[in-house]
Order: structure tokens, then sequence, then C-alpha cells
């Protein structure tokens, strides 16, 4: 709540961890009168926040925000992240990548020494995405993964489609190497529209503990 100046537009994440922010941010200020006005990054934070009285703008309607606050899924020591648990990571990294400080809100379960053991959401384009999985596939084999295994989120079922019309593959790696080399290779995949790495763009850590208190890396 401390980095969020409630005269200035910012930028809210998604998932559990932000809506009880925006809940907070609800009690703080809306609730006594004052105007809160963000940028979203999903349809589910859109509603939650609306429905609690914000007002939520499209990005190109602000220039650089100051803040964003969102969740993520794993930090690593270096304070890089795996996210894409929700399914909005294309969205959230449009957001972050557009503000001055990009500010993440986790409980220490999350803090790992390696990312990958959450499986690595990549977002993908619906037209041709079984070949999409394939070269993806073969990447992850070329890169020296044994039998990584990869899924389509919501699959068999009814394959999950994001706010932005692509499907969700999820990467089962257990443990990512080279965070760079990875995003290079996927990002490198025609179809792969993102991929939930986010690398050197977190500002600050809040890491919570399951006594209420926080300290901020
Ligand atoms: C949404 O797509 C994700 O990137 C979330 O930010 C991440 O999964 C953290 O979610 P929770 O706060 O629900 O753990």
């Amino acid at each position: 709540m401390e980095f969020i100046n409630p005269n200035k537009v910012f930028g809210l994440g998604t998932g559990s961890t932000v809506n009880y922010l925006i809940k907070e941010i609800h009690e703080a200020y809306v609730s006594k009168g004052q105007s809160i006005t963000a940028v979203s990054t999903s349809e589910e934070t859109t509603n939650l926040a609306r429905r609690l009285g914000m007002n939520i703008i499209d990005l190109d309607q602000v220039d650089e925000l100051d803040v964003v606050i969102d969740g993520a899924d794993e930090v690593d020591p270096k304070n890089n992240l795996i996210k894409g648990g929700g399914g909005a990571l294309l969205m959230e990294k449009i957001v972050a990548s557009h503000s001055k400080q990009f500010i993440v809100i986790v409980d220490d379960s999350k803090i790992v020494s390696k990312l990958g053991k959450f499986p690595l959401p990549i977002e993908i384009v619906r037209f041709g995405s079984e070949k999409t999985k394939s070269s993806v596939e073969k990447l992850l084999s070329r890169l020296g993964y044994q039998k990584p295994k990869v899924y389509f989120r919501g699959a068999p079922s009814g394959k999950y489609v994001t706010d932005q019309q692509n499907y969700i593959l999820d990467l089962h790696l257990n443990e990512i190497e080279d965070v760079r080399q990875m995003y290079q290779g996927l990002i490198g995949i025609v179809g792969v529209v993102e991929v939930g790495l986010f690398i050197d763009m977190a500002a600050k850590i809040i890491i919570g503990d399951t006594n209420g208190s926080c300290k901020v890396i």
C-alpha cells in the first residue's frame, strides 16, 4: 500500500495476491470517497476493481506508469520470476514493461533457488497451435531437457483461452538451467506470443510470511 500514490494512475496485476491488494485499496481510499484510477492486466482484475468502485482505464490512455504491483509464481535469487499461473502473463508483461517500478508481492513459499518447479507458462496463438507445441518440444530437447512435458492448459476438457484469445502451454521443466537461453529460445518460435519468464524486471519483491510481517528485497 505504501508504494501506491492514490493521486496517480498505477498498474494492477492479476491473481489472488493482487485481489487482496485491490480490497485494501478499496478500504483505504475508495470507501472514504477518494477516487482511484488504475490500469488492469486482466478481465478478472478489471471486474473486481470496478466492482469495488475503481476506475479502470486503458494502458494507452496513460504515459508511463510510476508503479505496477503484481504477484508471481516463483522468484529466484536474482529476482527473476515465473508468472502466468493465472493466465495473464502477456497483459501483465506489457503493463509491467511500461512502468518505472514493477513491484511483486509473494509469500515465502514462492522463493526458490532455481526457477522451474512451477510449470513455465507460455502464451501461443491458436492458429497452428499443435505445430507450435511441437516446435517448443523440439527446442526443449535441443536444450537438453529429457522428455519435458508440455501441456495445453485446460486440455483435454477444453483448452484455456486467455483474455487476448490465445492458448497457454505449461512447460514442466523442474529446473531451468539458463533462464535467458530459455527465454530467447522460446520467444524465437513463430506462434509464441510471450513467455512467463520475467527477467530483470522486478524492482522490489515484497515477501510476506505466515506471521503477517513482510520484508522488501
Ligand atoms: C497471473 O497470470 C499470474 O502471473 C499471477 O500473478 C501469479 O500466478 C500469482 O498469482 P497468485 O497471487 O494467485 O498466487
